[in-house]
């Protein structure tokens, strides 16, 4: 399956609810209202609209949220996307709180690897950017996830000025000693957050030059395959570092990549505000030809490139409702 622009479609992203147990500065606000369950796709709108996507030629599945591991029946809907014939690779994006008790049951339902959001290894400065989290919890969590051979483990960072720009520097000193993937994204702005996202972003030639800086030059890698992170070592170490940078250098000519919102939306460009309606069409019993036809055309309708240079700013949706 292919865009308008002859971009393969490889991708799904599926967000399994907007709640979350955190409320971390760079997405959403304090006061977020969530939306009622009714509104939110059932297990089985969501495995049809998977099997058409399989069927259209997806084949790598990630899970986001808000926080995927607060969606009641998880494990057994991991394991039902798991066994859809085409899909290879089924990964989840994770704060890791819920890791201690979810890693192996998830593995064992089929899921493969984790991504855990992770900004700052200063227990202080973690709950000030997470608003109420518990460091403990997520370094838990990531045993729980090794501990379980959910692996490569990919850590998330998004750098936030007066926050954690320089938390970069523990974060990447994780690569010493950790075979992981630690990766430091550049904030996007979305909706009612992007007055404050904008005036806090960091460029990820600012964090580059402050690890080089505190642990030596960075070492570029070729990676194999379609990765939106720019890729580096450290010297000597196991694991790598990445930077993801949408803002300051849009990877938009290699994006295969669809999102599905928890209340039944293809959204077709994390930073552009079209969306096809698929919900509709499921409760007003489609078929599964029809839904398939209909993910076809929304795939092909995908945009090219993001506006945030011109200042174009999705306005719809706040980050947790999209699931990143
Ligand atoms: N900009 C960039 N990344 C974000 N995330 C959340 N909000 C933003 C933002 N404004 C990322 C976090 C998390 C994932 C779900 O989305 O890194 O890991
Ligand atoms: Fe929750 Fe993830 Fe958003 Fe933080 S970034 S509030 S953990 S959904």
């Amino acid at each position: 399956m292919q865009d308008q622009y002859g971009r393969e479609i490889r991708d799904l992203r599926i967000s399994l609810t907007d709640r979350c147990n955190l409320r971390c500065v760079y997405c959403m606000p304090e006061e977020m209202v969530f939306k009622p369950r009714e509104e939110l796709l059932t297990d089985d709108e969501i495995l049809i609209v998977m099997r058409a996507a399989a069927d259209l030629g997806v084949r790598k599945v990630r899970l986001t949220g808000g926080e995927p591991t607060v969606r009641p029946g998880l494990v057994d809907l991991v394991r039902r996307i798991a066994a859809i014939p085409g899909i290879g690779d089924v990964a989840m994006t994770t704060n890791g709180i819920r890791l201690t008790q979810l890693a192996r049951p998830l593995a064992e339902a089929g899921l493969d690897r984790v991504n855990v959001s992770l900004d700052s290894l200063d227990a202080e400065k973690f709950r000030r950017i997470t608003r109420w989290g518990r460091l403990q919890d997520v370094l838990d969590g990531l045993d729980a996830a090794r501990a379980a051979g959910l692996s490569p483990i990919k850590l998330n960072a998004v750098v936030v000025r007066g926050y954690n720009e320089g938390e970069v520097v523990d974060l990447a000193g994780l690569t010493l000693r950790h075979e992981w993937a630690v990766r430091f994204i550049e904030m996007m702005p979305f909706g009612s957050v992007a007055g404050f996202q904008q005036s806090a972003y960091v460029p990820s030639t600012e964090t580059m030059a402050r690890i080089a800086a505190a642990l030596g030059p960075l070492e570029p890698i070729d990676v194999s395959g379609y990765d939106p992170a720019r890729t580096y070592r450290l010297r000597g170490a196991p694991g790598t570092l990445g930077f993801i940078s949408a803002v300051s250098q849009p990877f938009c000519a290699q994006c295969g990549r669809l999102r599905l919102t928890a209340d039944g939306k293809l959204r077709l460009c994390l930073l552009r505000d079209d969306e096809a309606d698929l919900r509709t069409p499921l409760r007003a019993g489609a078929s599964f030809e029809e839904i398939r036809e209909r993910f076809r055309a929304a795939a092909y309708r995908k945009p090219w490139g993001h506006g945030l240079a011109r200042n174009v700013i999705p306005r719809r949706r706040v980050m947790s409702q999209i699931g990143g």
